[in-house]
């Protein structure tokens, strides 16, 4: 749960896309128990299917769609299915993204015209079919889940990163763009989170990563952290925030150094 009051998202209808795992759905599972219903979106049917019975079983509004965030149609049929459903869409969070840790040399052209589809034109793809369809005639929120690293050198990483400088950039686009129509975009960059498997795949080449002296605060970051900051993103609280992009990190980001808690 969080310091907000439960209901503080009644009424709302929130795609969250990649919202069948990990970080996805802990947001769905956050924006759900504010309220919101939830529509979940990704590829996998199974782990929809699954993770919506079970985002229901604790009493959260849930649906599911299925489809490919790189293909603009699929795109377009789902925000219309949702519209339909549920009468309007007010909350998008671009949360679906592949990785994996390879050097650029190790890294085919396919694998990096790959993640750039996946996580920059997804989001530009799903922005644009909610925008178009819904938010530009009644406002809204968009959250882009972007990285923590695309603003340094990053070796293993620089397929996604690049693709998530583009995510950064169009989050400060659309936020310019779209303010008129009473819509904030922003961006939450999560570091390194438990229990993902993000940090998974990362642990195969960063030991350091995956253990809690990485992080000043001592612990590593958990999904709930993630999706507290985006449920506050999306709250009235945040009301007069629009095109920044916040690292949600326990100040990893910015610690040099990283020699551990100083007693
Ligand atoms: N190392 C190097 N290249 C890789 C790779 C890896 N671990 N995984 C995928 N690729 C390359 C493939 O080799 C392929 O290129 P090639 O045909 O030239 O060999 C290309 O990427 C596409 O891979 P493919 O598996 O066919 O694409 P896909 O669209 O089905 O899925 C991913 C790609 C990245 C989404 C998939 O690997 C995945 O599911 N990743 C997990 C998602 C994840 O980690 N999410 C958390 C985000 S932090």
């Amino acid at each position: 749960m969080s310091v907000f009051k439960d209901n503080i998202l009644k009424g709302k209808v929130a795609l969250i896309t990649g919202g069948a795992t990990g970080i996805g759905k802990q947001i769905a599972y956050t924006l759900g128990k504010h309220g919101a219903s939830v529509c979940i979106a990704s590829r996998k049917q199974e782990r929809l299917q699954k993770t919506c019975e079970e985002l229901q079983a604790k009493g959260i509004q849930c649906s599911w769609f299925s489809c490919d965030i790189r293909e603009p149609e699929q795109v377009e049929d789902v925000i219309k299915q949702i519209i339909k459903r549920h009468k309007g869409l007010d909350i998008v969070i671009n949360n679906a993204a592949g990785n994996f840790p390879a050097a650029i040399a190790n890294t085919s052209y396919k694998g990096f015209k790959t993640i750039t589809d996946i996580d920059l034109l997804g989001t530009y793809n799903v922005t644009r079919a909610a925008f178009d369809a819904w938010l530009k005639d009644n406002g809204g929120h968009i959250v882009n889940i972007s990285a923590p690293f695309q603003n340094l050198g990053v070796s293993y990483q620089a397929h996604v990163a690049a693709a998530k400088a583009g995510v950064d950039s169009l989050t400060r686009s659309a936020a310019v763009e779209f303010g008129p129509h009473g819509i904030r975009v922003n961006a939450v960059c999560p570091g390194a989170t438990a229990d993902t498997e993000g940090l998974e795949r990362f642990a195969t080449v960063s030991e350091e990563l995956s253990t809690s002296s990485a992080c000043p605060l001592g612990y590593l970051g958990q999904k709930s952290d993630i999706a507290n900051a985006v449920l506050f993103l999306v709250s009235d609280a945040a009301s007069y925030i629009n095109g920044q992009i916040f690292s949600v990190d326990g100040g990893s980001g910015i610690d040099m150094l990283k020699l551990g808690p100083i007693s």
